[in-house]
This record gives C-alpha cells, sequence and structure tokens, in this order.
C-alpha cells in the first residue's frame, strides 16, 4: 500500500509517499516568514500553507513516481487549528476525488512512531522521548495506538525553553539550532543552573493528568534561573550560558530515560521532535548502555514521511476515517 502522507501543523507544509519498501519522497518546505516576529503566527501559518500544499504535494507524488496513491493520510491534530485545517482538508478532498481511503493521524503518534523506518528500528515494547517546541513527553510505546505517558513537562516544553533563552541573548528563532552551536564553544559548568522538579501539586498536565509522576518534567525554572543570571552583576559568556542551559536541559530528558527504563525493564528507547536534532542530547542518549534509534535530524523534525508511515500502521490494521474527521487542537497519543 503506497500512501501520501500530507503534514501543515505548525510551520512545514511537507508531503511524503511511503510504500512497503519504504520512504519514496519526502518534501519539507518550512516557513521562513515567522523568523522576523520571534515566533510562529498562526494565521501567517495557515495562509503560507494554502500557499504551498499544492506544490508540495505535487514534487512528493513526482518524486515518488506515483499518479495515484492507494490512500491519504494527514495531520488532524494536534497544532495549530487553522494551520492543521489546510493539510486536513486538501487530504481528505485528495482521497475524495481519488476515491481512495483517507486516515487523520495524531502527529505526535507520527513522531513517536518514526524510529520504525529506521534500519535498526526498535522493537515493542520502546520508550519514545518526544521533545519539540510544543511538546516534552516520554512514552511508553506498546504497539500500533498503545502509549502510555510516562512523564510531561507541566509547563514549558524543551524546545519551548530553548526559544525564549535564544529570544533572552537576542540569537533569533528558531533558538534551538543557535543555542546549540553556540554551546560546543561554552563551558557547561560555567553557570549553575537547577535541573527543577515540578512542584508537588502542579495544574494540569497536557495530557491531562492531574499531580505530579516521578518522571515528569518542568523547564519554566529553568528559564527564569537563566533570565536571573542575565540580569545579575557577574554575566557568563553567552557561548558559557548556552552550553550551561543546555546541559541542565540534557540532564533532565537523559535522567527520565534511565529511570523511565529502570521502572519499566524496557531497554529500547528512540527520540523525535525538534529538540531531538539537539547534539549534545543525541550523544547523551548514544552513550546509554540501552538500545538506542535515533532518527536523522530530518526525521526528528516535521516531517510528513512519519504522518504516511503512522496512517499507513493503521490503515493496514483497517482503520480509516470518514469525510467528516474534524481538527483537534489538544489531543493525547493513543486516545480514539
Ligand atoms: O518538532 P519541531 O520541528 O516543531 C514542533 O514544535 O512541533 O520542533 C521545533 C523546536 C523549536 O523549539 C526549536 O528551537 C527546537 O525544536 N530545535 C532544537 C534544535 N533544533 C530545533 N532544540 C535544540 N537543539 C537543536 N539542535
Ligand atoms: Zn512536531
Amino acid at each position: 500500500m503506497y500512501v501520501l502522507g500530507i503534514e501543515t501543523s505548525c510551520d512545514e507544509t511537507a508531503a511524503s509517499v511511503v510504500g512497503p519498501s519504504g520512504v519514496l519522497s519526502d518534501v519539507v518546505y518550512t516557513q521562513e516568514i515567522h523568523a522576523e516576529y520571534g515566533g510562529v503566527v498562526p494565521e501567517l501559518a495557515g495562509r503560507a500553507h494554502a500557499d504551498k500544499i499544492v506544490s508540495t504535494v505535487t514534487t512528493a507524488l513526482t518524486r515518488a513516481g506515483i499518479d495515484r496513491p492507494d490512500a491519504v493520510a494527514a495531520t488532524s491534530g494536534p497544532g495549530l487549528i487553522g494551520a492543521v485545517l489546510v493539510g486536513l482538508c486538501f487530504g481528505k478532498a485528495a482521497a475524495a476525488g481519488w476515491g481512495v481511503p483517507f486516515i487523520g493521524v495524531n502527529h505526535l503518534e507520527g513522531h513517536l512512531l518514526s524510529a520504525l523506518l529506521e534500519p535498526n528500528r526498535p522493537v515493542f515494547p520502546f520508550l519514545s522521548l518526544v521533545v519539540s517546541g510544543g511538546h516534552t513527553s516520554l512514552y511508553l510505546a506498546e504497539d500500533v495506538g498503545a502509549y502510555r505517558v510516562l512523564g510531561e513537562t507541566v509547563d514549558d516544553a524543551a524546545g519551548e525553553a530553548f526559544d525564549k533563552v535564544a529570544r533572552m541573548l537576542e540569537l533569533g528563532y528558531p533558538g534551538g539550532p543557535v543555542v546549540d552551536r553556540l554551546a560546543r564553544e561554552g563551558n557547561p559548568a560555567a553557570v549553575d543552573l537547577p535541573r527543577p522538579r515540578p512542584k508537588v501539586k502542579p495544574p494540569k498536565t497536557p495530557s491531562g493528568h492531574r499531580g505530579t509522576r516521578p518522571l515528569d518534567m518542568s523547564f519554566s525554572g529553568l528559564k527564569t534561573a537563566v533570565r536571573s543570571h542575565i540580569s545579575g552583576l557577574s554575566r557568563a559568556t553567552d557561548a558559557d550560558l548556552c552550553a550551561s542551559f543546555q546541559q541542565a536541559v540534557v540532564d533532565v530528558l537523559v535522567d527520565r530515560v534511565q529511570r523511565a527504563a529502570q521502572q519499566t525493564g524496557v531497554r529500547h528507547v528512540t527520540m523525535a521532535g525538534g529538540v531531538a536534532a539537539n547534539s549534545q542530547l543525541r550523544a547523551a542518549l548514544s552513550a546509554l548502555d540501552m538500545e538506542v534509534c535515533l532518527p536523522p535530524k530530518s526525521r526528528c523534525t516535521d516531517n510528513a514521511a512519519m504522518i504516511a508511515h503512522a496512517g499507513r500502521l493503521r490503515l493496514l490494521r483497517g482503520e480509516r476515517h470518514g469525510l467528516d474527521q474534524g481538527a483537534r487542537a489538544q489531543w493525547t497519543p493513543g486516545d480514539s
């Protein structure tokens, strides 16, 4: 089965064809318009998706050498609703026009299953750390569609913390790649920053959990500590500050993975989402005494191959969605 995947949940317009032998095409157009605003502007994202969706899908089909796929999968949440709607409506219309099945895919499920596209793919059950600009969650993936949130951030996502620190240092947007680069020249022990734990009674977590779990995370205190340091008297260099901040984020994430492995006895781990492109985090995870599968950076950031692939796995199980499938701003993977 050859599946056309479409992804438009944030600021990437992406299309891909995935078949029995893997990825046949993988086209990603990154919207640059948001850089001047220091963050994604939802209205502009939706308009830019509408401008690019036809050319992106056409290129993906041409590169795959396919006129008509056997099915269409499109991200139907979570994400910016105006952005999600562009790809979702386009995908449903294309499926209806071709007379092929359609399935709406959870963007986070796409990320957490993306390692299954790799040659050294993990086997179920595996741990999957999804760390992006909007989400930071550690899942136990037991099967396609069966996921347990073992821990998640109770406030800022890790990528959001990278972006906010970069903004404080006036390094531009998105912040992750530039902090990553600068950190290589800095001393990670230069500034003493906290590895905060969530407070005893946090507000509801993004997946709706009340009360803290041992593997939950918190990044807003770390961001505040960076801000306090910047306004203090003896300010470290940007490189030292970036290295110290990045070290703190990596320490927290690696700690949760190690404790999840101890708690569950699961030995396979993978990672996805934009922050999974971070060089220090990749090195730290690779050094663990576990079976580690790290998709290439281009498969960690938003792409449509992961959507085509997750959709294909569900379609092969006989799942389909009607053309009334709606867009969802919040959606925990595994929930119907
Ligand atoms: O998954 P993604 O492409 O989009 C969503 O948020 O869904 O992730 C984008 C996030 C941004 O916050 C960006 O700063 C961060 O990933 N990021 C990084 C790196 N590359 C991208 N964070 C740390 N190190 C990087 N190398
Ligand atoms: Zn994402």
